[in-house]
């Protein structure tokens, strides 16, 4: 492909601003963009092309790291264009489309849609897309690429699922969860995929639990009027948590195509055991942080979650009995993303100077998303000239120690998968659905009843006591480990 244009609307958003023309930017440098390509900016802002260029280099000059150079960014500022559009103006889309035609000199290109704008409006424009005829694929690919939250439960994940579809086929959609871009993720599939001595391991016969762990050190900042309607399953359990579930858990796809990798994923989400009020009761916990009442914008008396714990049990042959435990919140103690595979104990332990070992003693596979990549195996070694005394001790593997280059951001991978027409990383209508249809009835049965109690927990921790508890009465610990891997 030759020719691309890129149409982005929300064009003088934040997400615009900080992620999108960074990414873009830096698939630019790296000769990854093709070579005709034309990034097009939409919004009510009233600009002209040079304007937005000018604020999008201050920005990008600020988000895109070390690697902004002056001529590099004078030589990708002539693939951008401004042109004024309201959503709600089927004028402005017409318009739009005369412009993108000039543009492209009415040869075929393929042309990505991006709706970074706000969700409310994604519909909308859909809508306006298919009314002023931008979607007809005649003449070259046309694709449509939309930001999270996709819905806010499974009914107006739908709705707009059908809104999507009245204009857009399936293949042509792209739906963004930006944790299936960051490079430990894709390389969890290829460590389980490219192995073969994990695989044998990676089952209810060896595995005694996985812990997805999501902490993030940030508050809610200034998302209240976001965030308090959301909280915490909306906000990270439905789409990034459960995406690490099912990539954790699901078979090897026969090739690493879009539609085999998501059927896969589909399997894992239908296997999950749908919670009945009880189960939510003991198999789930939830708190606050302390303090959050007194962020600006949030309503006195929010019970709404900052922090969560799942416990989730897939009823399929490979983990029957092997509890998922799913953990999220904000201002904890640390950024770190991590999956937890605790392996189960060996049968019999022969050394009794190392007194009796626990469950925690025994082999761990902890692979850390972020804020350092990397792989840490955990096992038990003998401690030099001290009898037999046992010790567990780890074997590192650090990305930036082998491979040299920054690690790129989720949204370069995103963004040029999307323009190659590849939607393996990205989410499919049924894995949308799914994934609604775990996290609604949990939604529903904390807003109905008073358990679990809503927690709270200082700011700084690993979230409260309960949680800590609650995994004890379980004879588990939790894996409290700020960033194992710097
Ligand atoms: C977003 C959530 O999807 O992910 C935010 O809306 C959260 O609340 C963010 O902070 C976390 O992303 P990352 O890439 O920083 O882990």
């Amino acid at each position: 492909m030759t020719s691309c244009t890129i149409v982005i609307f929300g064009a003088s958003g934040d997400l615009t601003r900080r992620k999108l023309i960074p990414a873009l930017y830096l698939l630019f440098r790296k000769s990854r963009l093709p070579e005709n390509t034309r990034i097009v900016g939409v919004a009510r802002t009233e600009f002209g092309h040079d304007a937005w260029r000018d604020t999008l280099a201050e920005s990008t000059a600020r988000y895109a790291g070390g690697e902004f150079e002056q001529q590099a960014w004078r030589e990708f500022a002539s693939y951008l264009y401004y042109q004024q559009g309201d959503i709600n103006r089927p004028a402005d889309f017409a318009a739009l489309g005369d412009f993108l035609r000039e543009l492209e000199e009415s040869r075929g290109a393929t042309r990505v849609y991006y709706l970074a704008t706000k969700p409310q409006l994604y519909a909308d424009a859909v809508a306006q897309l298919g009314a002023a005829g931008l979607a007809e694929d005649s003449s070259g690919d046309r694709r449509i690429v939309l930001e999270k939250p996709f819905g806010t439960t499974l009914d107006t994940a739908r709705r707009l699922n059908r809104a999507v579809h009245r204009v857009f086929q399936e293949r042509q959609v792209y739906r963004i969860d930006h944790y299936l871009g960051k490079e430990t993720v894709q390389n969890l599939l290829v460590l389980r995929f490219a192995n073969s001595i994990f695989e044998p391991l990676w089952n209810r016969n060896f595995v005694d639990h996985v812990q997805i762990t999501v902490a993030e050190e940030v508050s809610i900042a200034d998302r209240a009027g976001y965030y308090d309607g959301s909280g915490i399953l909306r906000d990270m359990f439905q789409n990034h948590l459960l995406q690490l579930m099912t990539i954790t858990a699901m078979e090897a796809p026969v090739r690493f195509e879009a539609d085999l990798v998501r059927d896969e994923k589909v399997k894992v989400l239908r296997s999950v055991r749908p919670l009945e009020v009880d189960d939510v009761h003991q198999d789930t916990v939830r708190a606050q942080y302390d303090g959050y009442l007194q962020e600006e914008g949030v309503p006195a008396a929010s019970g709404t979650a900052t922090f969560a714990v799942l416990k989730l049990w897939l009823d399929n042959w490979r983990w029957k009995d092997v509890p998922f435990y799913l953990r999220s919140g904000k201002a904890m103690s640390c950024r770190t993303t991590q999956i937890v595979i605790q392996f189960r104990q060996p049968p019999h332990m022969m050394f009794e100077e190392g007194g009796r070992t626990q469950l925690w003693d025994a082999n761990r596979l902890v692979i850390q998303l972020q804020p350092a990549e990397g792989i840490q195996l955990q096992f038990q070694t003998k401690v030099p000239d001290a009898g037999m005394k046992l010790r567990l001790t780890d074997l590192d593997f650090r990305f930036a120690e082998t491979f040299s280059g920054s690690m790129p951001d989720a949204y370069q991978r995103l963004l040029i998968d999307a323009v190659k027409g590849d939607a393996s990383l990205f989410a499919r209508s049924d894995e949308v659905e799914l994934a609604w249809g775990i996290i609604d009835p949990i939604v529903a049965a904390w807003s109905r009843s008073a358990e679990p109690p809503l927690e709270t927990y200082p700011v700084g921790l690993w979230g409260p006591d309960a949680a800590t508890e609650w995994m004890r009465e379980q004879g588990r610990e939790w894996f409290d480990v700020c960033p194992v891997l710097r």
